[in-house]
């Protein structure tokens, strides 16, 4: 079977020539400056969740990337010490799933060692999490955000498409908090019909916990989800059926830019958080970039189009050369798919884009 569509598709990368001295803070064409990058250290991934790798298209003869296409750890270290140049404030491995690939506490502690500052985060499904989270923790990662869907057991097990029982991934959180790795943020993505009857059921079981719950809007990303917009549950409605449980009430941002909205429990029981990409895109500020397991960078979840970085590593460029080269993209940069869509009365034109397992979360 052939891939689900990664690759450029109209070779119109723009790509803008820049003065090195201003370059250390890019900005782009809205005004947005770089401060988040998210590495995906691998596109496999040992669960099937339907609404990022359903298993009718990521089969038995799916063709994943090859050892050879993919970063080593010297290469992604590389790129990401040349981000450290241009603003790099928070630094998010993922995947597919990020613990499926080899020794990734190593990586953990060559890019802690690389850039002390700096705050490394991991996004993962948590079915390994209980076995690494202390090596993870040694090895200089600050913090995990853990994918579960529900705590229905037969929820769970629909949605992680693999039948994986998700007392694991509740080890693994608990492992996580246990080894340091904490507040441990919990994603739940919302289909409604699915697991939308469990919402509640889910925010009173992390109540009081010190985890922090957040739900987020199912989006169209990628194209082979069959996403449709009657499937979302918009976050107001989710806020509506949790303050039946106990007062919540907002609470500010914790960094400009931030992707969820928090919210707290007025009993002070702790935290919730919603994702709003699909009824409040949050483009205005999006200070993220995203580089694939290929090494590709892309600068919008959504884009079809990634900037090949690998040919240039791998043929010899210098530093200064990559950084141009990155900060160029940057400042060419005028991605806003979500406010784009939610503008639109119709359907967008389907674009290629790039599948979520590919770039990551
Ligand atoms: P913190 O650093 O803990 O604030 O993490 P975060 O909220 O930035 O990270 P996380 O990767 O957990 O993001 C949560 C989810 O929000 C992702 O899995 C995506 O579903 C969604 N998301 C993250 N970034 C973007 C983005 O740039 N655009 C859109 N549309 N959705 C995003
Ligand atoms: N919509 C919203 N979130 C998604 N994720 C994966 N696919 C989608 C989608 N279609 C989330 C997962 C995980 C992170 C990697 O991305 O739940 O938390
Ligand atoms: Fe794997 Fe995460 Fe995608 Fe689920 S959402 S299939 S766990 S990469
Ligand atoms: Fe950023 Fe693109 Fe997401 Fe908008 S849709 S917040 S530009 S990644």
């Amino acid at each position: 079977m052939s891939r689900a569509r990664d690759v450029p598709v109209d070779g119109n990368v723009i790509e803008a020539p820049v003065d090195r001295a201003m370059m250390d803070a890019p900005v782009d064409r809205l005004g947005r400056r770089f401060a988040d990058l998210r590495v995906s250290v691998t596109d496999r991934c040992n669960f099937r969740c339907p609404y990022c790798m359903p298993k009718e298209i990521f089969g038995p003869g799916y063709e994943f990337l090859p050892r050879s296409a993919i970063l080593s750890f010297e290469e992604i270290v590389r790129v990401v010490s040349i981000f450290g140049r241009l603003g790099l404030r928070k630094l998010r491995l993922t995947g597919g799933e990020p613990t499926v690939r080899a020794e990734l506490p190593t990586l953990v502690r060559m890019l802690r060692e690389t850039l002390p500052e700096i705050d490394i985060a991991l996004t993962t499904n948590g079915s390994r999490l209980a076995a690494m989270a202390e090596d993870l923790n040694a090895a200089g990662l600050d913090r995990v955000t853990v994918s579960l869907d529900s705590i229905d057991p037969e929820i769970c097990r629909e949605m992680n498409g693999v039948d994986f029982p998700h007392e694991r991934v509740l080890e693994g959180i608990d492992a996580a908090a246990a080894a340091g790795l904490g507040p441990v943020k919990i994603n739940a993505v919302v289909k409604r019909g699915v697991n939308d009857v469990g919402i509640v059921d889910m925010a009173r079981h992390f109540r009081g916990t010190g985890h922090i719950v957040r739900f987020i809007e199912y989006m169209d990303v990628g194209t082979t989800n069959g996403w449709r917009l009657d499937e979302v549950v918009p976050a107001r409605e989710i806020i509506e059926r949790l303050a039946q449980v106990e007062g919540l009430e907002p609470v500010e941002a914790a960094y400009e830019g931030e992707v969820a909205k928090r919210w707290r429990w007025t009993d002070g029981s702790g935290e919730i958080g919603v994702i709003t990409s699909v009824t409040e895109p949050f483009c205005g500020d999006c200070t993220r970039a995203r580089l694939s397991a290929e090494g590709s960078l892309y600068t919008c979840l959504f884009a079809s189009v990634g900037h090949d970085l690998r040919a240039q590593l791998r043929s010899g460029a210098s530093d200064d050369e990559l950084h141009d080269r990155i900060a160029g993209i940057w400042v060419a940069r005028e991605d806003r798919y979500s406010e784009l869509r939610a503008a639109m009365t119709d359907d967008l034109p389907v674009l290629d884009r790039v599948e979520m397992s590919h770039i990551g979360g």
